[in-house]
């Protein structure tokens, strides 16, 4: 999006505050959707845990998406959403049975990860249809707390514990229809994916009824410039290829599903916050802003990357900055950054701030959540409102303790 446009929408709503451009969404949805189009049926479920506010979710519906949900909350909202419930698809881990009744209830598709659960549903539900979600046991994503595809990670089940999930379908008659993944995110090596998509569909052939194979998200998406990303033309090629190949070993074509979160709407969303303070230090100038891991934790808790622009005067010369925020802790969002000069009252521009970012933000401080609004061919519709202090109240009991 434009600097000017970005500026005016910050002088009009106020910052802080997230701006998504839906036009990058619908951009990022037909490339996807071109890319691995061919002979097998491709469904996209977006993964609603990236960015669920419910206008975004509507957009993704009307271009045709699915939903990958892992929570009754999301589950929920796509329903508000107005997805029927076949098109909501269930992949929590670690939930309770009240909450995979509840989904089970509203008709959404349940993908079960474990097999304690998976014997309990089983028992309760054994005309249900679910799929499992396996763990490949690869390594793949861009850091430990992502990766979560290996065998030490808490997800999916195991191949070596394959002969009991044929036990419990046997006993119960429950039946498998799907088997799912999701291996990390920020997935550059496309390779890494195919191996555990491998892994995946050998467990698949173990399966007689199966409608779909869902081999998760993970797509890798560009933070800065010269930064690498999945090639997803690329990737698609290779895949499609050799699922289609699957599909006639299997003797039926299947639907290959995908759960892309950060693909889909990373690039779209740009946050903006003020400069409050600017303070040098012995080596380094210190530039506060009115915001903090509170609104936007992805550098704090991933170290992650996020270039920052400064839109009120983009042409300036550029010197070196410590970004940070106004939390009670450390709260550095960029260290030594090069930024073009910054002055007590500009606004700069988190980029990448689609995904994941207003989805992790917290009332931590009690700050209140900020405005979000969706940007379309020259128009700006807000899709939330900022919170006041009526929101930090809301839910809680003033008592007076009898002392
Ligand atoms: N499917 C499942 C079951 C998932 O758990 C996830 C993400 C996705 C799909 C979508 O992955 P994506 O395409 O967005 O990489 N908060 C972290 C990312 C955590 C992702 C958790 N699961 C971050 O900000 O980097």
């Amino acid at each position: 999006m434009e600097n000017s446009t970005l500026l005016s929408l910050a002088n009009n709503y106020g910052c802080p505050l997230y701006v998504y451009d839906a036009e990058r969404i619908i951009f990022q949805y037909n490339r996807l959707t071109k890319a691995f189009a061919g002979n097998n049926p491709l469904q996209i479920n977006y993964a609603t845990k990236a960015l669920s506010n419910i206008s975004v979710l509507k957009l993704l519906k009307s271009l045709g998406s699915n939903l990958d949900c892992v929570s009754i909350g999301e589950v929920l909202l796509g329903l508000e959403a107005g997805f029927e419930p076949k098109r909501i698809s269930y992949t929590p881990n670690g939930v309770s049975m009240k909450e995979l009744e509840e989904v089970q209830h509203l008709g959404a598709k349940i993908t079960i990860d474990n097999l304690y659960t998976l014997r309990l549903f089983a028992e309760k539900f054994p005309d249900a249809s679910v799929s499992i979600r396996i763990n490949p046991q690869i390594m793949a994503g861009g850091n430990e707390k992502i990766s979560v595809g290996h065998v030490n990670s808490k997800f999916g089940i195991l191949k070596q514990h394959m002969e009991e999930v044929h036990r419990i379908v046997e006993e119960t008659g429950i039946n498998i229809i799907g088997v799912h993944m999701h291996t990390g995110s920020d997935i550059l090596d496309v390779d890494i994916f195919l191996k555990g998509s491998e892994v995946l569909m050998g467990i698949a052939k173990e399966f007689e009824n199966l409608e779909f194979i869902d081999f998760g998200g993970g797509f890798k998406v560009p933070y800065k410039e010269g930064d690498k990303s999945t090639n997803i033309e690329l990737f698609a090629e290779k895949f499609k290829l050799r699922f289609s190949e699957f599909c006639e070993e299997y003797g039926r074509n299947l639907i290959m599903v995908f759960e892309p979160g950060k693909f889909l709407v990373s690039e779209c969303g740009y946050f903006l916050a003020k400069v409050n303070t600017i303070k040098p230090s012995t080596n380094i100038v210190f530039v506060a802003l009115d915001t903090g891991f509170n609104h936007l934790i992805r550098p704090m808790y991933y170290n992650a990357y996020h270039n920052i622009t400064n839109i009120s005067k983009p042409e300036g010369k550029e010197k070196k900055y410590n970004i940070v925020g106004y939390i009670c802790e450390t709260d550095t969002f960029a260290q030594e950054r090069e930024i073009s000069e910054i002055s007590a009252g500009d606004i700069l521009c988190f980029h990448n701030a689609g995904a994941y970012c207003f989805s992790m933000a917290s009332n931590y401080n009690s700050r209140y959540l900020p405005a979000e609004v969706l940007f379309y061919k020259g128009k700006d519709y807000l899709i939330r409102e900022a919170e006041t202090f009526k929101d930090i109240l809301r839910n809680q009991t003033k008592i007076e303790l009898p002392l």
